[in-house]
């Protein structure tokens, strides 16, 4: 089974190359590298020991994803692909929609021209809005607060409408809680453009010295801190919850939420991670951002009913995963 996967060389893409493979699917890796880096898909080669086709495209290109079509024999698409900074969302919003909704039109397009029946999407739990925890699948989605998570509700909407028009065209719709670690091997990991925006590597970045104190959002929220908590899952357990969703075959359109199902607090947070490095992380509480919401963690049970798919890997395991791709990106890949 040969499976394309848009956004390979991103963090949750290489990952999800490495379970495949280690699943064994061959994978077929296209990628524009405005996010991340060549050098990831000769780390892949390298922990996987597989060639893997790689192609610099950008996925809004027609005639780029068309060629790929045609060169490779495809059973799949898992679509990573997209713009994901929140804030960069609300300063450029015509971006975000033209390159996240357009890349999904045209690779769910030429699935349906070349006859690829398995389409796999990156949702995010950003499309339940502010609604009640924990976020069930069934809920009714609620406004999202920026364009970022817009893109994602009308993509979730735009394939829903195809693959009811075209009922052999099967779609995973996979809502992401908040990915967090890396691969074991400490050679491929989260590597942010600029300042972090997520707290795990901002934690990691001040572990080594490249940021001073921790900034925390927000402590007066009616949580068990006052800090806001979020459901943080390890990528290779979300990687391999893709695989799940592959080989799980179900037709029609599928939705399943990929969490722990367990919340946790950033205070808690940091403290799973001074407990698992033995790093103290120096932090100033600051007002919270606008648009982030107190509490935000899944309920699984849908993904371990119909896929048989749990998060196995516990915080600390994400913690010390984190802490050692960001040691040896600092001495080693950089
Ligand atoms: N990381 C998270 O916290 C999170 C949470 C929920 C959902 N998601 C979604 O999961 C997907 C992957 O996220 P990630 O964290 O791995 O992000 P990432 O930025 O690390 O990976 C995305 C990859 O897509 C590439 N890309 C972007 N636009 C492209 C285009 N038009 N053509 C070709 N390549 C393009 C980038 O170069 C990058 O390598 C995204 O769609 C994101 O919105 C991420």
């Amino acid at each position: 089974m040969n499976i394309l996967v848009t956004g390979g060389t991103g963090y949750i893409g290489s990952h999800t190359c490495i379970a495949l493979i280690d699943a064994g699917y061959s994978v077929v890796v296209a990628d524009n590298l405005s996010n991340s880096k060549r050098e990831t898909i000769e780390n892949i080669k390298y922990i996987t020991g597989q060639d893997i086709p790689f192609y610099e495209i950008d996925v809004t290109d027609k005639q780029a994803v068309e060629c790929i079509f045609r060169k490779h024999k495809l059973n799949g698409v898992i679509h990573f692909a997209g713009l994901k900074a929140v804030g960069e969302s609300i300063k450029k919003p015509s971006t975000y929609y033209e390159n996240n909704i357009i890349s999904t039109l045209v690779l769910a397009k030429a699935c349906l021209k070349f006859g690829i029946n398995q389409f796999v999407f990156s949702s995010s739990a950003t499309v339940y809005g502010e609604n009640e925890v924990p976020f069930v699948e069934t809920m009714d989605l609620l406004p999202t607060t920026n364009p970022y998570g817009e893109t994602k509700s009308i993509c979730e909407r735009i394939l829903k409408d195809i693959a009811q028009a075209n009922p052999s065209f099967s779609v995973s719709l996979l809502r992401y809680f908040n990915p967090v670690g890396a691969h074991e091997s400490g050679l491929i990991g989260e590597i942010p453009n600029g300042p972090p925006n997520n707290l795990m590597p901002y934690i990691t970045q001040v572990a080594i010295g490249k940021q001073g104190k921790l900034k925390i959002f927000g402590n007066d929220y009616p949580t068990i801190d006052g800090t806001g908590i979020r459901d943080y899952v390890h990528v290779m357990d979300l990687a391999e919850g893709h695989v799940a969703a592959l080989t799980s075959k179900r037709e029609g359109v599928q939705i399943y939420n990929l969490g722990t199902g367990q919340g946790t607090s950033v205070l808690q947070l940091v403290r799973a991670f001074e407990e698992s490095t033995g790093i103290k992380i120096s932090y100033e509480m600051v007002d919270c951002r606008p648009g982030d919401i107190a509490a935000c963690y899944a309920d699984v049970q849908k993904a371990r009913r119909e896929l048989g798919w749990v998060a196995k890997r516990d915080l600390k395991t994400m913690c010390r995963d984190a802490w050692r791709f960001e040691r040896n990106y600092d001495q080693v890949l950089k």
